[in-house]
C-alpha cells in the first residue's frame, strides 16, 4: 500500500510534473485553509500541497494540524507561487495520524536548541536537526567508503571488555552481581568477581584500539567504527559518556604516515559532505550566521561554515611538535597578559583553552601536534629515541580543529617488546592480563600506528553545531539518560 509513494526530494526535482503521484509525510504548516507544507525527511524543503476550496469537508481540513501525518494523491504541477517550483494539487487526502495542536510541543516557530534537547524524540522533525542527522548519516557512510576503497578491513571490536585501553580508569562497570550488598566478598573486603557473569571484573570499552592492533597484525589495515563509553564527569560542549569513534590501525605505518592518513581522512569526509549534502550545509551555514549575529562582534567566528570547510579541504594542516606548541603559548601575548586560566610549562597536559588558542588565534586552521611528553600519554605509544632524561616524549599526534579542540588522538605504537613491558611495569599495568596484547610483539611484531577520530566532534565540525548533545540522536551525559 505504501511503497508506491514518491519521496519529496524526488518530486522537487520537477521531473514528474504532470504526473499523478502519492506523497506521505508530516504537516509542517497549513495556511489560508489552502496550502499545506508537507515534509517527509528526505529533504529540508517542504512540498506545498494545494487544497482547492470546496473539495474536502471541513472535518478533514480541521485535522491538518502541525505534526499530523497524511497521505495525499494528486497531480504534480508547476507552481505559480513564490518559493517553490512545483506543488501538488490534492485529489485525495487521508490523515494517517492526528496531532493535537494544543499538545504538540513543536509549534511552527523557532525553538531554542535547549528546548529541543528536552524534546529529542521529536526534534528530528525540525529543519536544523533533520539537516544535522542527514549529515551524520552521510558522514558515517563516507567513513566506510573511505576505508573500504583503501582496502581496510572493518573489524568489530568488543563492547564489553576486561581491559582498560587508555589506562584512564574512567569506565562503566558491567556486572550482574546484586547491588544490595549481598555480593560475595574476598577476604580483603573487595568484591569477588569470580562469581560475576564473566568470572572477572568487566566494563564497557573506552576504545577498540588494542583489539584493532591485533587485527592489524594480520590484515595490515583495519578500522573500527563503534560506540565507546567514558565515565568522565565532564559537563562540556565536547564530551559525551557514550560516543562513537573511528579507529584505523595500520601495520607498517609510522607517525608521519599516520598523520597523512588522518589528514586525508578528515578532508575526504568534508569533501564528501560538500558533494552530497550541500543543501543541508547551506541551511546550517545560514543558521550559524544568524546565531553569530546575536553575539558581540569580538566573539563572532571569523568564517562562515562552508567557508571554513573549504579552507580545511584546500589547505594542509599545520604540523608542530608539542615542544613548539608550548613555546608558542609561552611567547603569546595572551600568556604574557595572564589570560590563560591554567599554567603553561613543558610537561602540562594542554587544556582546551591552550589548544583553542593554537588553532583559533595562532594558526587559524587545523593543527597536528606531535611528540608529547611520555608522562601524560598512554602506555602503548612509542617512546622516541634520544630524549633528554626527564624529557622523554612519545610518537603521539593529536589533531586540533577550530571551534572543537582535539578531534583526533593517535600515535605510532611501541612495537619493541622490552620497551613496552618496561613502560607497562612503570605504569602498574599487569603484564599477565595483557599477555594476548603482548603476543603481537612476541610473534612478528612490526612498526604500526593508528588513531581515533571522535565521530560526534567531527559531526560538530561539519555542521557547525556548538554543543555535542545536538549531533547525536540521544545524548548520554552526566545525570542525563533520557529516551
Ligand atoms: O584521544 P582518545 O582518548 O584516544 C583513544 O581512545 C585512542 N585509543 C585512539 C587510537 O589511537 N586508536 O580519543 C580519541 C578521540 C578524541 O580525539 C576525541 O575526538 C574523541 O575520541 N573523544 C570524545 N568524544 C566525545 N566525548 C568524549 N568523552 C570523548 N573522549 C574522546
Ligand atoms: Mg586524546
Amino acid at each position: 500500500m505504501f511503497n508506491n509513494r514518491t519521496k519529496i526530494k524526488q518530486l522537487l526535482t520537477g521531473t514528474q510534473v504532470g504526473q499523478e503521484v502519492i506523497v506521505m509525510g508530516w504537516v509542517r504548516t497549513f495556511r489560508n485553509n489552502q496550502f499545506i507544507a508537507v515534509n517527509d525527511g528526505s529533504t529540508n524543503n517542504n512540498l506545498q500541497v494545494v487544497v482547492e476550496l470546496g473539495i474536502f469537508d471541513d472535518e478533514t481540513l480541521k485535522r491538518l494540524t502541525t505534526g499530523a501525518s497524511l497521505k495525499v494523491t494528486g497531480e504534480l504541477i508547476a507552481s505559480l507561487g513564490k518559493g517553490q517550483t512545483v506543488e501538488l494539487k490534492a485529489k485525495t487526502l487521508e490523515i494517517l495520524g492526528d496531532s493535537d495542536s494544543e499538545k504538540y510541543p513543536l509549534q511552527p516557530k523557532k525553538h531554542s536548541l535547549e528546548f529541543l534537547r528536552e524534546k529529542a524524540h521529536l526534534r528530528f522533525r525540525t529543519n536544523t536537526f533533520a539537516a544535522v542527522f542527514r549529515l551524520r548519516h552521510s558522514l558515517a557512510y563516507a567513513i566506510h567508503k573511505f576505508y573500504n576503497d583503501k582496502g581496510f578491513v572493518y573489524l568489530h571490536t568488543p563492547i564489553i571488555t576486561a581491559s582498560d585501553a587508555e589506562g584512564a580508569g574512567e569506565m562503566f562497570r558491567v556486572t550482574t552481581l546484586p547491588m544490595d550488598g549481598t555480593a560475595q566478598k574476598n577476604e580483603d573486603g573487595t568484591i569477588n568477581y569470580t562469581e560475576d557473569f564473566f568470572g572477572k571484573s568487566t566494563n564497557l570499552t573506552v576504545s577498540g584500539q588494542l583489539e584493532g592492533e591485533l587485527g592489524a597484525m594480520a590484515f595490515s589495515d583495519v578500522y573500527t567504527f563503534g560506540p565507546t563509553f567514558r565515565a568522565e564527569n565532564s559537563n562540556t560542549t565536547r564530551h559525551l559518556a557514550e560516543f562513537w569513534m573511528i579507529e584505523p590501525e595500520v601495520a607498517f605505518n609510522d607517525l608521519e604516515d599516520n598523520m597523512d592518513l588522518a589528514e586525508a581522512f578528515i578532508q575526504y569526509l568534508i569533501r564528501y559532505a560538500m558533494e552530497h549534502n550541500m543543501e543541508d550545509l547551506e541551511f546550517l551555514d545560514a543558521r550559524l550566521a544568524e546565531e553569530e549575529k546575536q553575539k558581540p562582534i569580538n566573539e563572532r567566528q571569523e568564517f562562515g561554515l562552508i567557508e571554513k570547510l573549504k579552507m580545511v579541504v584546500d589547505n594542509k594542516f599545520e604540523r608542530i611538535t608539542y615542544t613548539e606548541a608550548i613555546q608558542i603559548l609561552l611567547e603569546s601575548s595572551h600568556y604574557k597578559k595572564k589570560k590563560f586560566k591554567y599554567d603553561v610549562a613543558w610537561g602540562i597536559d594542554m587544556q582546551s583553552e591552550h589548544e583553542r588558542y593554537l588553532v583559533e588565534k595562532h594558526f587559524k586552521k587545523p593543527v597536528i601536534v606531535t611528540n608529547y611528553p611520555a608522562a601524560i600519554k598512554a602506555f602503548y605509544m612509542r617512546l622516541n629515541d634520544g630524549c633528554e632524561a626527564g624529557k622523554e616524549t612519545v610518537a603521539a599526534m593529536d589533531i586540533l580543529a577550530p571551534g572543537i579542540g582535539e578531534i583526533v588522538g593517535g600515535s605510532q605504537r611501541e612495537e619493541r617488546l622490552e620497551k613496552l613491558e618496561a613502560r607497562m611495569e612503570a605504569m602498574h599495568i599487569p603484564l599477565e592480563e595483557m599477555s594476548w596484547y603482548l603476543d603481537t610483539r612476541r610473534f612478528g611484531s612490526v612498526p604500526h600506528a593508528g588513531f581515533g577520530l571522535g565521530f560526534e566532534r567531527m559531526v560538530q565540525f561539519v555542521t557547525g553545531m556548538g554543543n555535542i548533545r545536538d549531533v547525536i540522536p540521544f545524548a548520554r551525559t552526566p545525570k542525563n539518560c533520557e529516551f
